[in-house]
């Protein structure tokens, strides 16, 4: 029988990154007992990587932005199989919550009359990201951890959970050990909240750190929960490719919201040669009208560096397959052409001052990692991945999955970003969608008895946990994750074939059998090898997914490029959701599903941003 420790809580959170953060202080404010638990130690999450803002129609920098606004653009980002409802509450709620985070004492940079300063960021009509320098993240994550800890919240660090436990459809608690000794601990509860966040370690080049082996996607489908979108994976387009030692590091897309533009080896600007039909007409010649844009001029036009996500990464990787990228295989981002431009506008702009003092994580990391200054030299960048759209399936007001108490909210739980997401919605979701999930575990435990903990349960995870080191093979755990990481990047990345998809299939497939013969040495105290042995199990069951969903949706939307399908399929796959769910017979299996219609008030909000004209997917 496994030796374990209890500790038991009304509602306990399995992360506490922004998400994690957020739904604890809301679950612990309605007055239940909440326990916050987390891989690593506290602060240190994927949410500081939101580097260049919170998406909110405050309408401080543009009078003209609202909720209907925000809403459109999220929905036109997500290429329209969002969760509409989703949507809609994360666009009406996100400014309150800005301004709560603001009354919780949280630092942002300052319009000349006082009020939160708002950037440009791709996708978004207005400048809309409330921000403070490029460490937004982290400012966000700061004050949550200080509001929080006057909670009285119980925070367990360096806990990773293996196995959700049920009493009979009910969640009831979870199963984890700590980092320090491998001891197991058991997390009663009556609710848990999910906020793991990612699975950017599917792939060799990412902006994710160690934790995000997609955790919270696997703990939930394991226990019958379904998974929604995984096809859609967001490779930021800027991510650092050079030295090797630090690719895919990101590189906030506020370098581009104050100004930076790209080029090619040749020197181009080659976003102006691709500008979807739905975009106002651009060209070179009007890269002056860009700049006034990105000082706020109502009137310009938004520079195409600011396109969605997804267009831009796929931009990027073109001009480098056809031979027109920079020598370490990425392209330009230059802040120097907007300097030049509005140092002979504004007498004693001092361009290097000015970075420092936007960019200043941009300027340091670049300095100390690159060797590069970038208020006088380009930056090298490349797409990294970045973001999981796909996650947890969960109801669009409460945050429950179809498990009784067992909600998700943040980057593991999935709906309001479709097919792309824009970037600054992360930190609003989490804080609109955190909030929720937090209330209505709440709600629900106080509403539901207790669990109860079944010890076979406890007694079969731990005995699958530790079975690696009762093994003799030749197969290490870092050699499994480096073949699927290379696997995931070449057959599984920004650009899909199905050929390359099935062959990525049959991979998963040795992949899988490789991990069950998988050996781990030395004892369970401080332990990396064992540690990614049991991760292999996460990260092998997302990439199932993704591969799975990105093969059955054979047409190309937003994150998902497929060269066999280039072009969006309306009719087959417009208004669907991939789900995924565990068959009786333990085996992945998908299905596509139909997405409710659109409220006709929501339909003209879309209309009203679209020249008046609905949607294909939205008819
Ligand atoms: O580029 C960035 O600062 C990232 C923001 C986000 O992912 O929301």
């Amino acid at each position: 029988m496994a030796d374990y420790q209890t500790h038991e809580h009304d509602v306990i959170v399995i992360g506490a990154g922004g998400a994690g953060l957020r739904a604890a202080i809301e679950a612990s404010a309605s007055g239940v007992s909440v326990g916050l638990v987390c891989k690593s130690l506290l602060g240190k999450a994927h949410t500081v990587m939101a580097e260049g803002g919170i998406a909110a129609a405050l309408a401080n920098v543009d009078d003209r932005d609202n909720w209907k606004v925000h809403f459109a653009d999220t929905m036109r980002g997500g290429q329209y199989v969002n969760n509409w409802r989703m949507a809609q509450l994360h666009a009406q709620e996100a400014p309150a919550r800005v301004r709560e985070l603001e009354a919780w004492g949280a630092v942002f940079d300052r319009t000349p009359d006082g009020k939160i300063l708002q950037r440009n960021f791709g996708g978004h009509k207005y400048p809309r990201l409330a921000h403070v320098g490029d460490r937004t993240g982290l400012e966000l994550i700061r004050t949550l951890q200080d509001h929080g800890i006057h909670q009285g919240i119980s925070v367990y660090m360096e806990r990773t959970v293996v196995r959700l436990l049920k009493d009979g459809d009910r969640i009831s608690g979870a199963l984890a050990y700590d980092r320090e000794r491998g001891r197991w601990t058991v997390f009663k509860a009556k609710a848990i909240i999910l906020a793991t966040g990612g699975i950017g370690k599917a792939y060799k080049i990412t902006s994710n750190s160690w934790e995000y082996t997609g955790d919270g996607h696997t703990l939930a489908y394991d226990v019958g929960a379904e998974l929604i979108d995984m096809e859609f994976v967001q490779f930021h387009p800027t991510g650092m490719v050079w030295p090797p030692s630090v690719r895919g590091i990101l590189v906030t897309e506020g370098v581009r919201g104050e100004g930076g533009v790209l080029r090619n080896k040749e020197g181009k600007r080659f976003m102006f040669g691709d500008i979807p039909e739905n975009y106002k007409p651009q060209t070179a010649a009007d890269e002056e009208e860009g700049f006034r844009y990105v000082l706020g001029d109502k009137e310009a036009r938004r520079p195409p560096e600011l396109l969605t996500r997804d267009h831009v990464a796929r931009c990027i990787v073109r001009e480098v397959k056809e031979g027109r990228g920079s020598p370490h295989g990425g392209v330009f981002l230059e802040l120097q052409t907007f300097a030049e431009w509005f140092g002979k506008k504004s007498k004693g702009f001092n361009a290097a001052e000015h970075w420092k003092k936007k960019l200043p994580s941009m300027y340091h990391q670049f300095k100390e990692l690159g060797g590069l200054d970038l208020t006088k030299e380009s930056m090298e960048v490349g797409p990294t991945t970045h973001y999981m759209m796909g996650g947890v399936r969960v109801d669009s007001d409460s945050q429950m999955s179809r498990i009784p108490g067992l909600f998700a909210c943040g980057e593991c739980a999935a709906g309001i970003n479709g097919a792309n997401r824009l970037g600054g919605n992360s930190l609003s979701d989490l804080l609109v969608l955190g909030k929720r999930a937090g209330e209505y575990a709440a709600q629900y435990a106080k509403a539901n008895p207790a669990t109860t903990i079944h010890t076979e349960q406890v007694d079969s995870a731990a005995k699958w946990a530790l079975a690696p080191f009762d093994r003799t093979s030749d197969e290490n755990p870092f050699k499994i994750q480096a073949d699927l990481q290379d696997m995931m990047q070449d057959l599984v990345g920004i650009v899909r074939k199905e050929d390359e998809m099935q062959r990525a299939l049959e991979g998963l497939e040795k992949l899988k059998a490789r991990a069950a013969k998988v050996q781990v040495t030395g004892n369970r105290e401080y332990n990396p090898g064992w540690h990614t042995a049991l991760d292999l199990h996460n990260l092998l069951t997302v990439s199932e997914g993704i591969t799975i969903g990105a093969i059955l949706r054979k047409e190309s939307r937003g994150a998902q490029f497929r060269d066999d399908y280039p072009k969006k399929d309306n009719a087959k796959f417009g208004k669907v959701n991939s789900i995924i769910a565990k068959g009786p017979d333990g085996k992945m299996q998908i299905r596509l599903e139909e997405i409710p219609a659109m409220p006709q008030e929501l339909k003209d909000a879309v209309m009203a941003e679209a020249g008046g004209v609905l949607p294909d997917e939205l008819k």
